[in-house]
């Protein structure tokens, strides 16, 4: 993928292993501030299973990794795939999808225009009509940002323990050329 420039020092480029240093980095900034307000110790176990070196190799290696950097420092990142090859169960589901599993800004830097930025070349990388998302119940920024990019919510799975994981889709005909 060609190296595309965002905004005046922000590049967006493919994930590497090299990258999984600083995407733990990013999930430390900005996971407690997402979802610590919603539920504390699911915001820990999000760290603590999702942003670790073992999930990160297993991701690369099924899964396409967008990374936004800034003076060297990884400032977004951005992960999609297909719902088959994910290591999760998702019986609600028959078919396929493709899910973006990840979408996240460091703090220091939302509003730039890199959350939008990433979602645009994830829309545009995807095969499909369609890309799915998962989005934490009360997690009305992102809600927000995804609805205003066209998303639709589709279905709530939820075990009554942790929040509900919210199903968001987009219909991507109309919205890219072919
Ligand atoms: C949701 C998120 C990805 C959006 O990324 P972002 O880079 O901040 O968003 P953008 O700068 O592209 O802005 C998109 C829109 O949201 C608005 N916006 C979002 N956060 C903003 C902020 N902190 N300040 C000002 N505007 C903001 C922008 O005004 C813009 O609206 P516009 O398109 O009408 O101009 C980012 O806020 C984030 O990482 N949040 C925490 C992690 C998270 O919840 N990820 C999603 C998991 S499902």
């Amino acid at each position: 993928m060609a190296e595309a420039a965002v905004g005046a020092a922000v590049t967006v480029r493919a994930g590497t292993h090299a990258d999984i240093p600083g995407f733990r980095d990013l999930g430390e900034a900005v996971v407690p501030p997402t979802y610590g307000p919603i539920d504390e110790a699911y915001a820990q176990r999000m760290l603590d299973e999702w942003w670790v070196a073992e999930r990160f190799e297993a991701s690369l290696a099924v899964n396409t990794h967008l990374v936004a950097e800034c003076d060297g420092q990884v400032v977004a990142m951005a992960a999609f795939g297909l719902l088959s090859r994910s290591h999760r169960d998702f019986p609600h589901v028959t078919g396929e999808r493709e899910v973006m599993w990840k979408l996240y800004v460091h703090p220091d830097h939302h509003g730039r225009g890199i959350g939008s930025r990433l979602l645009a070349e994830v829309e545009a990388l995807v095969e499909g009509d369609e890309l799915w998302l998962e989005v934490v119940d009360g997690n009305e920024q992102a809600f927000a940002f995804y609805r205003a990019k066209g998303f639709v919510e589709v279905e709530r799975v939820g075990d009554g323990v942790w929040p509900d994981d919210v199903w968001l889709r987009k219909d991507l005909r109309g919205t890219r050329r072919r």
